[in-house]
């Protein structure tokens, strides 16, 4: 390392040395290196490092604590470091401490002096807090994008399956008809929610930090306020001890994660349950299915059953980012450090999740008389007896009962369907069964007659919900 004199003292030449080496009189051990280093990790930032840079130093030449020329060669370094990471000119030096190590000492090794003034008025708590900040709200809407597009999927195979109908299941027994476009549907919505989710998420990170300094602001005169606009925030976060030590953000994207991935793992149940010999109600394709090694008649349904294994890494990221904030004090503590690896992991995850399930269900084929045989031999019409006799003026606890009595003589006779039943053996359950019970309790009467919002009979809505919503994206 060598040293030179300049007109503000000795400055070292080694701008790749740690950022806090001038209090050490001895280097730290390299396996000490190794263990605290986390650009790794954290070198997916290096755009919103450089971005959130530039604006600080546009804040300060504006405030005249660095001159225009100074800002001038801070622009143009870091405007060259950025087009030179992406063309695969300049690669990130994994001996750095962390990314904004390595892009500090970048741009002093390119600008010399100006580069040292870079960090004036910052800290790296405040600058950590901003890229994580800053890399949120720009990735967060491809995951939206990504969601919007299954939800966009989901809803057109419903359009083309209004009438194909499909049992519903209550405690995996068969409770009521529905249609394929009704349980899609459901899966639409609950994706809806997470998109919905995502962006009020978003909106807790509408503020900025920077300015924060390392807990306490700052005695120069920085404008916290234009430089989050210029960022495109709202405006400045309001406590600079809170806002170094917070990172609630990274646990409600982690949280909104794990929901989706919920979402997912239970969608993957059902594909795999509806892939079986036994259901039968799905063919994925050749494409998204993979076979056994010893077993020639297989295809496995492994990619739903990988979206699903994948839960557990989702809820521990979770977990790790809760218990890791737990206790820890204000205002930054090195734990903080840990945040990004789970935040990372979590949203790569649901993220490639999101885009494999659209294709594997884009690409199945829907086997509808299998769906439609469901709707039989499991007695779903059974409440449909009920309001058939609610129609006729019975109070609803006694209709219950006859349908009952119906589903118990039926089971007596070795019959596997009400309708199967005479009219002359209902009758004797109950006087106001007349012939056009029949029509009313075929799976396409009882489905279709569900009309009330929400319901399989009343798609049509569902769908221009979930239409417009994705129109909005
Ligand atoms: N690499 C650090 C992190 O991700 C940056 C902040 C370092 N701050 C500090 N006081 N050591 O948290």
């Amino acid at each position: 390392m060598e040293t030179k004199n300049s007109p503000h003292g000795t400055i070292t030449d080694n701008n790749h040395a740690a950022l806090w080496h001038g209090r050490f009189a001895e280097g730290p051990d390299a396996a000490a290196v190794e263990f605290e280093t986390s650009i790794h990790v954290d070198e997916r930032m290096a755009l919103d490092d450089i971005h959130g840079s530039q604006a600080h130093a546009a804040m300060l030449a504006k405030q005249g604590i660095i001159s225009v020329e100074e800002n001038r060669a801070i622009q143009e370094g870091l405007s060259s470091i950025e087009k030179d990471l992406s063309s695969g000119a300049l690669s990130i030096d994994y001996s750095a401490e962390d990314i904004h190590s390595f892009v500090e000492a970048t741009l002093t090794d390119r600008i010399g002096d100006p580069g040292r003034k870079l960090h004036t008025g910052r800290s790296r708590n405040d600058q950590i807090a901003l890229d994580e900040r800053l890399y949120l709200r720009r990735v967060i809407p491809d995951l939206q994008k990504a969601i919007v597009s299954l939800i966009k999927t989901l809803t057109n195979i419903a359009e083309n399956h209004k009438s194909s109908l499909l049992t519903g299941y209550t405690h995996m027994q068969h409770a009521q008809p529905g249609s394929l476009a009704q349980h899609l549907c459901a899966w639409a919505f609950m994706l809806m929610r997470d998109v919905e989710r995502l962006s009020d998420s978003l909106k807790r990170v509408s503020l900025s930090p920077l300015g924060s300094g390392a807990l306490m602001g700052s005695t120069l005169p920085l404008d916290r306020e234009a430089v989050a606009k210029e960022l495109g925030f709202e405006g400045a976060t309001y406590n600079s001890l809170d806002s170094v030590s917070d990172r609630d953000y990274c646990i409600e994207f982690t949280s909104d994660f794990a929901i989706l991935q919920q979402h997912l793992s239970r969608m993957c149940e059902e594909v795999v349950l509806w892939s079986t010999t036994e259901f039968g109600f799905i063919n994925l394709s050749e494409k998204w299915s993979t076979g056994s090694s010893i077993m020639p008649q297989k295809k496995n349904p492994d990619f739903a059953e990988l979206i699903r294994g994948r839960t557990g890494k989702v809820y521990g990221d979770l977990i790790n980012l809760l218990v890791m904030m737990k206790g820890l004090p204000l205002a930054y503590d090195r734990d903080m450090q840990e945040d990004k690896a789970p935040l990372f992991e979590a949203l790569d995850c649901v993220q490639g999740n999101v885009i494999v399930f659209e294709a594997m269900i884009a690409s199945a084929e829907w086997n509808l008389p299998k769906m439609e045989e469901s709707c039989f031999g499991g007695f779903a019409n059974a409440t449909d007896v009920a309001d058939y006799l609610v129609r006729k003026g019975m109070p609803f606890r006694v209709a219950h009962g006859v349908s009952a009595k119906c589903v118990r003589l039926a089971i007596d006779s070795g019959l596997s369907a009400i309708e199967d039943l005479k009219l002359e053996d209902m009758k004797k359950i109950s006087d106001l069964i007349e012939e056009d019970i029949f029509d009313c309790i075929t799976p396409r009467a009882c489905m279709e007659g569900r009309k009330t919002i929400g319901g399989p009979g009343a798609i049509d809505r569902q769908i221009e919900v979930l239409k417009s919503f994705c129109g909005k994206f």
